[in-house]
């Protein structure tokens, strides 16, 4: 199943409030919501008809999520579901997962594109392909080991994969805290070693089998139970110093304009 027809087939079964995705291009992802929405990309150029309430930002997701302040992105509602598709680089992805989840609650999901290269090529930090999904393999290694929290589901779609995340918690700073640890350890120069599982993709869920699990139905039912409370606000405010020195540190590692 292509990955468009996947995530068209999420939509229903979770029906989200909201909707936010890093990555826009010509808006073929972002067509199929259905519910408020907000893109986010410095290149974008959409070309299909959006049907739904929807805001794009010209902006990096860094730039987005460093303007919003102690603001949100629905103003005080949730992030119900999001698809990260931005720069295909480990660290942006590590860091667009952790600034989602400051305004998510436990009922969000979260897809993130690109998990399953179908070469070492394909999956050079340095792109030299036409396809390209750099290392953002590497996620599901770093999400399992720093935030065993979080539930994560590999699903096999066309052509580089799918990883569902869900169980996020607005109030983790674990990835912030060991973003400098998980440079170190994970990132590294081309040519990058690719799993066999990765490429054979042998630990992935068919979509089918994906869309069938009982969890999306349920996080639909416990949606709104853990609303952004003023109270909550504040404490995701009193850390957003810690943030920004976050985001400083992530722009001063940026490499050159890469675009996907
Ligand atoms: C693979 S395309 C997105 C495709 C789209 N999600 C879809 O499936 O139809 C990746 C997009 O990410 C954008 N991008 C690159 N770096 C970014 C960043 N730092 N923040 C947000 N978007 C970025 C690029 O401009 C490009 O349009």
């Amino acid at each position: 199943m292509d990955y468009l027809a996947f995530i068209a087939e999420l939509h229903d079964r979770l029906r989200p409030r909201s909707y936010l995705e890093i990555g826009v291009r010509s808006g073929e992802s972002l067509a199929l919501s259905r519910c408020e929405s907000i893109g986010i990309d410095p290149n974008f150029e959409v070309r299909e008809e959006l049907r739904s309430r929807t805001s794009l930002f010209r902006s990096t997701s860094d730039e987005y999520f460093e303007s919003l302040g102690a603001g949100s992105p629905f103003d005080g509602m949730p992030i119900d579901l999001a698809f990260i598709d931005g720069m295909h680089l480990l660290e942006f992805v590590i860091k667009d997962f952790a600034n989602v989840e400051r305004y998510s609650e436990g009922s969000t999901v979260v897809i993130l594109d690109d998990v399953l290269p179908r070469s070492t090529d394909e999956a050079a930090r340095d792109r030299h392909t036409r396809a390209w999904t750099g290392d953002v393999f590497k996620v599901s290694e770093v999400l399992a080991s720093v935030r065993p929290d979080l539930s994560l589901v590999l699903v096999d779609t066309q052509p580089t994969g799918l990883l569902l995340v869900h169980g996020l918690d607005p109030l983790n700073r674990q990835l912030t805290e060991h973003f400098d640890d998980i440079v170190r350890t994970h990132i590294a120069s081309d040519p990058q070693v690719v799993p066999s599982e990765v490429l054979t993709r042998s630990r992935a869920l068919t979509p089918e089998k994906a869309l069938d699990l009982p969890v999306w139905d349920d996080l639909r039912s416990r949606r709104g139970r853990h609303r952004l409370t003023r109270d909550r606000i504040s404490r995701l405010d009193a850390s957003s110093r810690q943030s920004r020195s976050f985001s400083r540190k992530w722009r001063r590692r940026t490499p050159p304009d890469r675009q996907t």
